[in-house]
């Protein structure tokens, strides 16, 4: 049988239909039209793809987007004043920090991303939103895996009592999803690169999520029968060739049900972080 093959664009298009009726609300109820500042350091091209991506989608549904472009020798004390003047001007609502961050500040990231005001961080990287995750009040929650439960649920997918198994363990996806995942009552095994016997663990998965950045490492021996398989991974493999993390072509033969790559996750990606943003608005609002 060939699984359901889950299109990231028909997920992405009701997220953001629901953003837009969030967007409409702030303006109607409090005369506020929410806005995102993307800040991009140094000039990597897939970030510069990302961030025109989001600036779009913002303008799509009628948030105000600003790009903040700052240059390859940027210092760590130039971004953390920048943020320190993004935090202080109440008509910013969310901020964002582009990742990777260029080689010369990369070892600052952490320090960096956590002087964003937690109720402006739309990429819940901050503690204090990690915390809130972690302990089940969950408010900003990192976009990507945020999508990923969205889509499960947007596609009708239980999550209750099933075995799930994550492979990689980021901050940015594999942590996240873990908790994301068990809130919801699956039991959830995270797997990484000392995990022994990893096929016999992903054999076990009713719902897996690959997140570990290569090209068709899950193949169709790793997956149980039925599974519902969920690709994060985006591996550019030649110049206009992009690959998930599972090799696609065979595991869709044995899943029940799979995101594809390109056209899978990363469409709800910009989605989430759209209601992010509209979340932030309303958290200061509150304030
Ligand atoms: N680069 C790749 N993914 C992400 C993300 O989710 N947030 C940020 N800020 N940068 C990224």
């Amino acid at each position: 049988m060939t699984a359901r093959i889950l299109e990231g664009k028909e997920f992405s298009l009701k997220i953001k239909e629901e953003a837009k009726l969030g967007v409409e609300e702030l303006k109607n109820k409090f005369g506020v039209t929410p806005s995102l500042a993307v800040v991009i350091v140094g000039e990597n091209p897939a970030s510069q793809v990302y961030v025109r991506n989001k600036h779009k989608t913002c303008e799509e549904l009628g948030i105000r987007s600003e790009v903040v472009e700052m240059s390859e020798s940027t210092t760590k004390e130039e971004l953390i004043a920048k943020i320190d003047e993004m935090n202080a001007d109440k008509s910013i609502n969310g901020i964002l920090v582009q990742l990777p961050l260029p080689t010369a500040i990369k070892a600052h990231e952490e320090e960096i991303l956590n002087r964003i005001d937690p109720l402006k961080d739309v990429d819940g990287f901050h503690p204090y939103n990690v915390g809130r995750l972690v302990t089940g009040s969950p408010t900003l929650v990192p976009c990507t895996p945020a999508g990923c439960l969205k889509m499960l649920d947007l596609a009708g997918i239980e999550i209750d009592g099933k075995r799930a198994v994550i492979i990689g363990r980021s901050n940015i996806v594999g942590k996240p999803m873990l908790h994301l995942l068990m809130s919801r009552h699956a039991t959830v095994t995270v797997c990484h690169s000392h995990t022994k016997n990893l096929p016999e663990v992903t054999r076990e998965a009713d719902i897996l999520v690959a997140a570990i950045g290569k090209p068709k490492f899950v193949t169709a021996d790793m997956i149980k029968p039925s599974a519902v398989i969920v690709d994060v991974g985006i591996n550019r493999i030649a110049p206009k060739k992009l690959v998930g993390d599972v090799d696609f072509d065979n595991a869709k033969e044995i899943a029940s049900a799979i995101t594809p790559v390109p056209g899978g996750v990363g469409l709800l990606t910009v989605a989430m972080l759209m209601q992010n943003v509209i979340k932030a608005t309303r958290l200061q609002l509150e304030k």
